[in-house]
């Protein structure tokens, strides 16, 4: 059973058996909507005027076809978050690194198949902040439906949709950011399924409200959309029974606390259990830095439930949320989760055939020539993310999948270092700004791979480093689920770490929140060709350059080849670069000579 798209459907075959894989279409037009939130109106990009976006509901073995209309005055690309793509790296979307933008009145034609995941994901815009309202569920069921969910069947289920709401146009606000070289600015409220609330000024009216059964046992898909911040989630009186993350079924794991990092998901059962009335479901930022920490979003986004029994008129009742720096309750939840493995699942590689070692943090680095307010002559320098103090540039004339394809040099290395550049304290705080550490942790910018024979199992120690503060970052890695074997806080000691290695069940997701001021350790193996994005999934980061890719090679037989791309494939014109700075000029006088820096190093 599925619900499906007005637009959709036929079938394509059988499969085996036991069900029909099917064609799933779905049209999606990207264009303007005037939304207005805590009385600020603005325009938004949406698709098909709704944000969020419309979700997309398959089976595991149907293949989705998404054709995607730019109607933007920007240009656009839309990645569909954790799907394996395996052959299909051309739609994977991600801006300029498996595809050049769709441009402004042009469209591309998604067309993937969805195999051997099961669960809820997610689709965004990939392309500096546009995916603040270009974004969406992606749920998969299993082939034969429902029925099949490794847990009791649920009566209903519930997609919450966790997002930010800037008050000014994200785009202007992301460009000013990279100007300066400094962060970009905070948003001005969360929201749940699109709504913040009535915590917010002039928002009292603008509350998502769900109607629950009495005893009925509700399936809730929660969605980190947040462009910026981990969020804790609660719904007050009522507990939750995790049974996925990413798409990856987990064991049950009961809590009544979910914390969620952007790019995340949860699946978890909520019976609704308690007295017929009005709770609310709250959400709050996870903020890891140590206090004193940055200036963060500290407000509270909150929705109601309501059981359609309920006969009284108090106020809802709130749930007893975890404070903003809650760390512990935070590793808490992500540490005890671990993958559910049923006969016949894959389970943890135990051979590893490439490791790396990867600090991650913030740091500095000289100003572009194009950050035209961020004074290089007065000593300034522009604030950085990196990993292994590589700092990560996008390229802007062609695309690394198509760079990768047709053999063309200069657009990326494949020299990413395998550990930092200098060993030293990693996580100690006090080392923060220190002016002797400084020079040696300034990063290198440059777009610098890893390179990767097909079939390679790899082993990862992501460490968080303390320069600019201890933080935690939620890495996302393209095309590839990952298991995660042990994380903790501190220096990564292997030898220490080895012991406690969860090589039996180990959590599987596509984004790690590794914990502020520690490391984690994961495992996968390469067994898709292609060029898969590796970053920080804070998109302020990201922007910073906390990223770097895989390119996977062609396997031994023909079914480990990527097939050329599509022919509707966008071209990576010059064209394009002109039309984007115009989009971006702040005065509207820009001048084309200036424009043209510009283009080289803004990452879109
Ligand atoms: Cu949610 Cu690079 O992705």
């Amino acid at each position: 059973m599925k619900l499906q798209s007005p637009l959709l459907v036929f079938a394509l075959a059988f499969i085996g058996h036991l069900a029909e894989a099917a064609l799933v279409k779905h049209t999606f037009h990207i264009g303007n909507l005037t939304v207005t939130r805590l009385c600020h109106t603005r325009a938004v990009i949406a698709v098909n005027k709704q944000t969020p976006g419309p979700a997309i509901e398959v089976n595991e073995g149907d293949t989705l076809i998404i054709e995607a209309i730019n109607d933007t005055p920007y240009n656009m690309t839309l990645h569909w978050h954790g799907i394996f793509q395996r052959l299909s790296g051309w739609a994977d979307g991600a801006n300029m690194i498996t595809q050049c933008p769709i441009l402004p009145g042009n469209k591309y034609t998604y067309k993937f198949d969805v195999m051997g995941q099961e669960g809820t994901l997610w689709w965004h815009a990939h392309l500096s902040f546009l995916r603040e309202t270009v974004h969406g569920a992606l749920i998969i069921r299993p082939r034969e439906g429902a029925e099949a969910y490794p847990f009791p069947r649920p009566y209903k289920e519930i997609p919450i949709i966790l997002g930010e709401w800037w008050n000014d146009d994200v785009m202007t606000i992301d460009r000013q950011a990279f100007l300066t070289g400094g962060p970009t600015r905070n948003a001005d409220a969360f929201t749940i399924n699109g709504h913040p609330g009535n915590l917010y000024n002039c928002s009292s009216g603008d509350t998502y409200r769900l109607m629950v059964e009495a005893g009925k046992t509700y399936l809730v898909r929660i969605i980190n959309a947040a462009v910026n911040n981990q969020l804790f989630f609660k719904i007050a009186n009522h507990s939750f029974t995790v049974v996925a993350v990413d798409a990856c079924y987990t064991n049950p794991y009961k809590t009544d606390l979910i914390v969620i990092a952007p790019g995340q998901t949860v699946d978890a059962l909520m019976v609704a259990d308690a007295p017929p009335a009005e709770y609310y479901m709250a959400a709050l930022a996870y903020e890891s830095a140590n206090p004193p920490a940055p200036i963060f979003v500290n407000s509270t986004t909150r929705a109601i439930v309501e059981y359609i029994s309920a006969m009284s008129t108090a106020l809802p009742v709130m749930p007893d949320l975890p404070f903003f720096f809650d760390t512990p309750a935070a590793h808490h939840f992500f540490s005890n989760l671990t993958g559910l493995v049923r006969p016949g699942d894959p389970t943890v590689p135990l051979y590893v055939n490439k490791r790396l070692f990867v600090t991650i943090g913030l740091g500095f680095a000289d100003c572009l020539p194009s950050q035209t307010l961020c004074n290089a002559s007065q000593g300034q320098l522009s604030l950085a993310a990196s990993m292994n103090n590589a700092s990560f540039i996008f390229p802007s004339r062609l695309s690394l999948l198509e760079a990768y394809f047709r053999s063309v040099q200069g657009i990326y290395t494949t020299d990413f270092p395998d550990k930092p550049p200098i060993v030293f304290d990693f996580t100690n705080v006090s080392l923060n700004s220190d002016k002797a550490l400084t020079p040696l942790t300034k990063t290198v910018k440059g777009t610098r791979l890893i390179s990767l024979k097909y079939n390679t199992t790899v082993e990862i120690v992501l460490q968080n480093t303390a320069i600019t503060g201890i933080e935690s970052h939620p890495i996302h890695i393209h095309g590839h689920d990952f298991y995660i074997l042990a994380q903790g806080f501190g220096n990564y000691d292997e030898a220490e770490a080895i012991k406690g290695f969860n090589l039996k069940n180990p959590l599987k997701r596509n984004t790690v929140a590794v914990p502020t001021g520690g490391w984690a350790v994961i495992r996968f193996t390469t067994t898709n060709p292609g060029i898969w994005f590796v970053h920080c999934h804070i998109d302020t980061h990201l922007r910073l350059g906390q990223a770097t890719a895989l390119v996977v090679e062609n396997g031994p037989t023909a079914h480990d080849i990527l097939p050329p791309p599509p022919p509707d494939f966008p071209k990576c014109e010059m064209k394009r670069e002109t039309q984007r700075v115009e989009l971006f000029s702040l005065s509207g006088k820009t001048t084309r000579k200036k424009n043209k820096i510009q283009n080289h190093t803004f990452p879109l």
